[in-house]
Order: C-alpha cells, then sequence, then structure tokens
C-alpha cells in the first residue's frame, strides 16, 4: 500500500509500511481477531470522507456541510440493518470496545451488576476486568465454564443469574470455541429480568453466513466489530430492538463519542455489501472448516484442544502436557514465523501473563486461499516447533 505519495511525504512511515508488508509475506497469521480487509474496504477507509466532521446523526448533525455524509451514514446503516436483520443499527462506534462502552451507558447506571463470563475463562476485558471501565465503574459478576466439559452450563448460570439478579447479562466471548445458546441465554435473562447483550465481536461474521446461531432475534443489544472475521475497517456497530434506539443512539452520542470516523463508516458499508455476497458465505464456511481441521490435526499430533474442539473460528490450544507455559509456546511458533496469541486454559493455574495454551484462528490464513489439507501442513509445523521448544 506505500504509494509514491506516502514514501515522499514521510519516508519513515512509508518504510515501516514496508516492514509490515514484509512482515506478514513471510509469517503465517493466526490470530484469531484479525482478517484482511478488502481493496474496496481499505479504498474507502482512505477516501476524502476522513476528513468530514459530522458529529451527531443523520438528520440531527452538529456541523455544517453533511448532506453527502448523511446519505453515506444511512446507506451503511440500512446495509447493517439488512444484513444483521436488526431493527436498529449504530455504524458510528470507532471499535467493538467502544461500541461496549455505549451499551453500558445505554442500560446501566454505575455501580449496577454486570454479569459476563470470566476474562480466565475466555471472556473480555470489556466485560468486568478491573483493568478496564466495566469492572471499575460497574459491579462485574463472573460465570465460568464447567469443568469437565469446558462448556457454559446454563443451568449453573442460571443459578447465577437468579441469586446476583444482574442489570445485563452479557454472552460473547473472545477465546471460546463452541456456539453459544442464544435462545437459553434469553430465556435466563427474562428469567433473572436484566438485559440480554451479545457481545458478537467474534462470532458476527459467521453469524451473516449463516453458519452459527445468530444472536440478534434473542438480544435486546448486539455488538459487533466489522474486522475480525468480517473483512471491513477495524471498528463497531451496534444492534438493537426498535424500543432500545433512542437510548443506544444518545449512548453512542454525545455520551461516548464526538464526530464519528466517515471513511470508516464507507468502509462499513461496503463491507456490509460484500458480505451479503456468495463469496463471503463460501469464505465463512472455509474458515471454520480450516479451523476444525487444524484443531483436529493438533489434537491428533498429541495436543489437547480445550472442549474437545471448535464450532468456530478459533481454537485453545493446551501446552501444559509438553511443559510449556502459553507464553513460551506462543514466543516459539512467533520465532518460526507463526503467530498465534499465548492465552490461558478455564482453570488455569498459571499465572495470566503465561497461560497454559494457545489460541488459533483462520480468517487470516483462509483469506489468503489456505484450505483443509494446507491446515494439516501448518499442524505439522506447529508441532514440530512445540517438540523442539519442550526439549
Ligand atoms: C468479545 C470481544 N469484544 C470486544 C472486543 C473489542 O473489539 P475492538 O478491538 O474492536 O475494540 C474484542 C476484541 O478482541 C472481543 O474479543
Amino acid at each position: 500500500m506505500s504509494g509514491a505519495p506516502l514514501r515522499d511525504a514521510d519516508p519513515a512511515v512509508a518504510g515501516l509500511v514496508d516492514a509490515e508488508v514484509a512482515r506478514r509475506a513471510t509469517t503465517v497469521s493466526l490470530i484469531a481477531s484479525e482478517s484482511v480487509s478488502t481493496p474496496g474496504v481499505r479504498a474507502a477507509l482512505g477516501s476524502e470522507f476522513g476528513d468530514k466532521y459530522a458529529e451527531g446523526h443523520p438528520g440531527h448533525r452538529y456541523h455544517g456541510g453533511c448532506e453527502v455524509v448523511d446519505e453515506l451514514e444511512e446507506l451503511a446503516v440500512a446495509r447493517a440493518r439488512e444484513l444483521f436483520g436488526a431493527e436498529y443499527a449504530d455504524v458510528q462506534p470507532v471499535s467493538g470496545s467502544v461500541a461496549n462502552l455505549a451499551v453500558y451507558a445505554a442500560f446501566a447506571q454505575p455501580d449496577d451488576a454486570v454479569l459476563a463470563l470470566s476474562l480466565r475463562h475466555g471472556g473480555h476485558q470489556t466485560h468486568g476486568s478491573r483493568a478496564n471501565f466495566s469492572g471499575r465503574w460497574f459491579t462485574p459478576v463472573s460465570y465460568e465454564l464447567d469443568m469437565s466439559d469446558e462448556r457454559i452450563d446454563y443451568d449453573k448460570l442460571r443459578d447465577t443469574a437468579m441469586f446476583y439478579k444482574p442489570r445485563i447479562l452479557v454472552a460473547g466471548a473472545s477465546g471460546y470455541s463452541r456456539h453459544i445458546d442464544f435462545a437459553a441465554m434469553r430465556s435466563i435473562a427474562d428469567e433473572a429480568g436484566c438485559i440480554l447483550w451479545v457481545d458478537a465481536a467474534h462470532i458476527a461474521g459467521l453469524a451473516i453466513a449463516g453458519i452459527g446461531p445468530s444472536p440478534v432475534e434473542y438480544a435486546d443489544v448486539v455488538t459487533v466489530s466489522t474486522q475480525k472475521i468480517m473483512r471491513g475497517p477495524r471498528g463497531g456497530v451496534i444492534l438493537g430492538r426498535a424500543e432500545h434506539a433512542d437510548a443506544l443512539r444518545r449512548a453512542v452520542y454525545p455520551f461516548v463519542q464526538g464526530g464519528p470516523n466517515m471513511a470508516a463508516i464507507a468502509a462499513k458499508a461496503v463491507a456490509f455489501a460484500e458480505s451479503a455476497t456468495s463469496e463471503y458465505r463460501d469464505y465463512a464456511r472455509r474458515v471454520v472448516e480450516n479451523a476444525a481441521a487444524l484443531a483436529s490435526a493438533l489434537v491428533d499430533g498429541g495436543l489437547r484442544v480445550v472442549s474437545g474442539g471448535t464450532d468456530n473460528h478459533l481454537a485453545v490450544i493446551d501446552v501444559t502436557e509438553l511443559g510449556l507455559t502459553g507464553r513460551a509456546a506462543a514466543d516459539a511458533l512467533g520465532a518460526a514465523g507463526i503467530v498465534v496469541d499465548k492465552a490461558v486454559l478455564p482453570f488455569d493455574p498459571a499465572p495470566v501473563a503465561l497461560g497454559s495454551a494457545f489460541r488459533v484462528g483462520t480468517p487470516t490464513v483462509t483469506s489468503a486461499g489456505q484450505t483443509v489439507s494446507d491446515m494439516a501442513v501448518l499442524a505439522a509445523r506447529i508441532l514440530d516447533v512445540l517438540a523442539g521448544a519442550a526439549r
């Protein structure tokens, strides 16, 4: 992407772009939260829309000259509503985390209890980590995976929800490889009298392809990141029921954000259209096939995969048996050009900074055209590197 203008304007930055391009060309990314943005998305992201200030929402802007961006945002919202099947969509959140902050702003007051999957069992820091606003300003309560099968135990979750009666029940995770039963989550939220928020940052890109359950019909509110499995720009989307539209709109602007990034909104509009195609559905299907193939080849090679496998695009691999920490495994793989995240196991005795696992995801390798047979080769290489590191 480093064309002549950037090279002339700023050789240092252009050189770093070249270095990143080279890094990508010489490594394999198995980062579960990354994919590869499409050329259309990149063009929109670098467009003139990036210069336009447009605080507010279409038809209600603080700034002048918003006729065109109003049309753009309305187009993006219409596409998002259709793609996700949602009554209400806000395409302004600059990221998934900021979309999550807006959900708290719309539905909770400081100190309210929010019940979410424990960070150490695959949750996300915006679901109640003490290092994040969510754990600092609200009262985090967590549920854990079942020790025997490393899956959500919905009966136990129901008991926890009835005990704490939280303001919000959060479904969704960063490191959970199984489909979530959104109907069960809805019935728990109804019984406990709370809002059901699905943080679909990761899995939204599968749900729109009809792979795995869609949370939209069950949840009061759903948040999405447009860059994880979807091949869009870095950004967030909020989807909700019409009855929550005013609260959600005000939560995004003016409560959480100022002027939205209109170029990112243009890129989201492109991504929504591209994600509605059969090419995208085929890509999403291959992402899941590749993840299953990679996980099962690693199991065949003697490693344990959390919950025994995966239903989605990611898997968490236990390296305890090798006598490695997750950090050591991720470092060894990184040195061999296979880029992964270190991770913790459910009930991991190791400190978070080390962990006993690593997380793999397949959107990027699938975007690069890799197939199930390539996953067998990749798994063999991973096993080889880890065996070397364990010696
Ligand atoms: C479950 C979950 N929610 C939210 C986020 C935050 O997304 P973003 O990086 O777009 O802020 C992530 C990021 O990995 C995530 O896994």
